[in-house]
């Protein structure tokens, strides 16, 4: 099958050096794109600013904002099976973007921000599609809004706040949701282990 998987935070910038974004360090996506390539399939990985390494075998496209995470996921998805949005895409930018670096008497104390496109809700197809939902508590209610919200054949639910779950880390404990309204909560294990999961489930849809 052939994957598009994005990862990653986006960056949404101010002017030339100011920018807002989150704490996404790709671990995740990168993990689901070394687990589908080790199990055979073609992937193409979108990332946001991260500093990790390629996996073997996987075509990189590197992206800095939501909207140029938009712009590539268009560009490839029409060849795709399955898609599976692991990146933290920002939810606002600012209104206007400076190219030079603005002097602080040039700045307002306040920030005008506009809403970014939801990748998911944009994007029609492909066969099989992935969301993440990370949430501060227990994530099943919201994982369940956002899989019948935006069409997902599973949602990843995770709470950021757990002891070795979230952001950062190299492991995760998380909850599968599936649009039939059943729960799966999976023990604490590695990002690469919950990957393999992902890849079984899409692997299991065909
Ligand atoms: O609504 P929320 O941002 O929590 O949804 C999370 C899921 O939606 C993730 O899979 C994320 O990659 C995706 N998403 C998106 N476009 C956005 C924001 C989130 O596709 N602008």
């Amino acid at each position: 099958m052939r994957f598009v998987v994005t990862a990653g935070p986006t960056r949404e910038y101010i002017d030339a050096v100011r920018f807002l974004s989150n704490p996404s360090t790709g671990r995740m996506g990168f993990a689901v794109a070394r687990a589908a390539r080790a199990a055979g399939h073609d992937v193409t990985l979108i990332a946001g600013p991260v500093s990790l390494k390629t996996p073997p075998g996987v075509t990189r496209i590197d992206v800095v904002s939501a909207r140029d995470m938009l712009n590539a996921v268009r560009t490839v998805i029409a060849r795709a099976d399955v898609l599976v949005m692991t990146a933290a895409v920002a939810d606002w930018r600012p209104a206007c973007c400076a190219t030079r670096k603005l002097k602080k008497s040039e700045m307002s104390d306040t920030l005008h921000l506009v809403r970014n496109p939801d990748i998911l809700k944009s994007v029609r197809g492909p066969r099989v599609r992935v969301g993440f939902a990370a949430e501060t508590g227990a994530p099943a209610a919201e994982a369940a809004r956002k899989c019948r919200e935006k069409g997902l054949d599973l949602v990843v639910g995770n709470d950021v706040t757990e002891p070795g779950s979230g952001f950062g880390t190299d492991t995760n404990r998380v909850t599968f949701v599936t649009p039939d309204g059943k729960v799966q909560r999976l023990p604490l294990m590695s990002k690469l282990a919950v990957a393999r999961r992902i890849v079984s489930f899409v692997a299991r849809r065909r």
